[in-house]
């Protein structure tokens, strides 16, 4: 196997005469194991390319990896057609094309428990690059419009409960509610208890147009509750779920247009 590594990286060395691949520990000192939103962290802040390789590093009789060739394997950690399995306990896996590539474990308890890695791999851009950046891994981005065709107000309690528990929503995803501005008001708050107690009092952020787009920015729980108590107390109040369905592409389609003509001007 090594030996498969060695001399991919002798032709990709030949080919765009490029030295300067990194490894990099997934995790870092977590190691591959079963915690959430800690790959979705680990990997906001790199960019990984072409050349470059992961190491996964855990104890191989209770784990493994094993990659999946599309997202939606990904989020439903369905292992049953597996592109490969690494179960080494120090597997190191070399990128030799751009593109996503996605790695979960096995175990399903510990993959929908946190345990799954999605990366967007890029072509280096101090290479030259022999291809257009990939275009077609943007995932869609969706802005659900809160009670669909109702606006936002009082219904029967469990409304606006039903409403969200249907929808899978997505880091990138947007809310838009839509009401009457001099009666109501959407309030972001940030916990549990303040959403059973309807407790408008330190609100992350408040929107007051009538007409409000809210991006969800982070995964996580989000709250969000009527600026009027009494308003709230009778069922006023949305609460949802946003995942990750790819952590990645990091870049905005903008930012990667104005990368791709910089490589090209430099050339
Ligand atoms: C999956 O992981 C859980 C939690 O670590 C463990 O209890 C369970 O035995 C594992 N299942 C398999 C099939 O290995
Ligand atoms: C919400 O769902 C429950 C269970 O499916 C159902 O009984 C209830 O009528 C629904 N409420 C609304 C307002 O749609």
């Amino acid at each position: 196997m090594k030996k498969i590594f060695s001399f991919v990286f002798v032709i990709f060395t030949l080919l765009f005469g490029c030295c300067s691949a990194t490894v990099y520990k997934v995790g870092d000192s977590d190691g591959w194991t079963a915690k959430d939103h800690l790959y979705y962290h680990w990997t906001e802040d790199k960019e990984i390319h072409v050349g470059d390789s992961l190491i996964f590093e855990y104890d191989h009789n209770l784990n493994d990896v094993t990659q999946v060739s599309g997202g939606l394997e990904y989020e439903f950690c369905d292992s049953s057609f597996p592109k490969a399995v690494y179960n080494t306990g120090h597997d190191v896996v070399t990128f030799t094309e751009p593109g996503s590539y996605y790695f979960i474990t096995s175990n399903h308890t510990q993959c929908t428990s946190g345990q799954r890695l999605g990366v967007f791999v890029v072509h280096d851009p101090s290479s030259p690059s022999p291809l257009p950046l990939p275009s077609k891994i943007i995932p869609s981005r969706h802005v659900y419009k809160v009670g669909d065709s109702k606006s936002w107000g009082v219904y029967d309690s469990d409304f606006y409960y039903n409403w969200s528990k249907e929808k899978q929503f997505n880091v990138g995803d947007g809310l838009l509610f839509e009401y009457n501005n001099e009666v109501n008001g959407v309030y972001e708050i940030s916990g549990d208890l303040e959403f059973l107690n309807c407790d408008p009092t330190s609100p992350i952020a408040v929107h007051k147009t009538g007409h409000d787009i809210i991006k969800l920015t982070k995964p996580g729980i989000h709250y969000f509750i009527s600026s009027e108590p009494g308003h709230c107390g009778a069922g006023l109040k949305l609460q949802v779920v946003v995942g990750t369905t790819l952590n990645v592409p990091k870049l905005s389609p903008l930012e990667r247009l104005t990368r791709w003509l910089d490589i090209l001007r430099h050339h």
